[in-house]
């Protein structure tokens, strides 16, 4: 049997990572001349190189793979037992990584600040990213709970409403339709749109709407930002379908208004999704229930 430590394969991990000694002592506070030392001792150890230094390039031989590859899988489950150990002492503390589509951005910060104080001893990271990055980031099991407004389709997934997200149609303050009562489809439907990047829900629930009901989709623009589109319809470029979400009582707002289109506001949810087959910890059952319970801290434009 091999004699390897625990703080060796830490070592080793991190300089397979990050391939490079010095980042390596940055990440796990210890000195450069430590790691190499014990990078020394794993190497003699095992009896067979793990890392060749080609100029300041660190390079792992097949044996390093093999032990990189056994070191990650450790971590994994290493991390998984410390949750567990801190789930059974009933403790809720640990870490909790959240990834949420762009538009969450309206409330998802706003609901963390009353978690954080409530449970100081949880951790949070909240990813914000587009619909198509956050599918991505969820294949590779990154987080443990994900906010979205259209959950996949496949089974592997479990997926709970929790806020209504309805969609509206955006114009300019001075545009006529404004101040007109239960406008046709097709009178909005000929206009240019300004729409959000391929890849992110609201698109995606958009092109739904126009295909649905029959008509081209006209786009003037597209942009990556809620933020950048209410600001382009302000300015006159077009009219626009977002998240009611995403009307925050900022300066924009003054300046556009949501027409009043047959069938619209659409109706549609947030939802939590969680991979079907992931042991949830105590502290991601700890953030859904609050989240349940505290969604009146959510929109207060009324949408739900
Ligand atoms: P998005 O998703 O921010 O990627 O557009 C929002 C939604 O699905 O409602």
């Amino acid at each position: 049997m091999m004699r390897v430590t625990m703080r060796q394969l830490q070592v080793f991990e991190a300089v397979a990572r990050l391939r490079s000694y010095s980042r390596a002592a940055d990440e796990i506070h210890v000195a450069q001349p430590t790691v190499s030392k014990q990078i020394r001792l794993l190497h003699e150890e095992i009896g067979l190189p793990l890392i060749e230094l080609i100029g300041k390039k660190v390079f792992l031989t097949q044996a390093g793979e093999e032990l990189y590859a056994t070191c990650s899988a450790w971590l994994d489950s290493w991390g998984r037992f410390e949750q567990t150990i801190a789930d059974l002492k009933g403790l809720k503390q640990g870490r909790l990584s959240i990834a949420a589509v762009t538009t969450t951005k309206y409330f998802m910060p706003r609901m963390l600040g009353p978690f954080c104080s409530q449970y100081p001893g949880i951790d949070i990271s909240l990813e914000v990213v587009n619909r198509d990055r956050l599918l991505e980031r969820m294949a590779q099991n990154q987080d443990d709970l994900y906010v979205m407004g259209i959950p996949p389709e496949d089974i592997s997934t479990q997926s709970e409403p929790f806020l209504e997200n309805p969609l509206v149609v955006l114009a300019p303050q001075f545009h006529p339709l404004v101040a007109k009562r239960n406008i046709q489809f097709s009178e909005v439907a000929h206009e240019q749109f300004i729409l959000r990047e391929h890849g992110s829900g609201t698109r995606l629930a958009v092109e739904k709407v126009f295909e649905e009901r029959g008509f081209p989709l006209r786009v003037k623009m597209e942009l990556g930002s809620n933020e950048a589109i209410k600001q382009a319809v302000a300015g006159g470029l077009g009219l626009s379908v977002l998240s009611k979400s995403t009307l925050n009582l900022d300066a924009t707002q003054r300046d556009i208004a949501i027409l009043d289109v047959d069938g619209f506001p659409i109706k549609r949810y947030w939802y939590l999704v969680r991979p079907r087959d992931k042991q949830l910890s105590v502290v991601a059952k700890t953030f859904m229930e609050f989240l349940k319970q505290h969604i009146d801290l959510l929109n207060p434009y009324g949408s739900r």
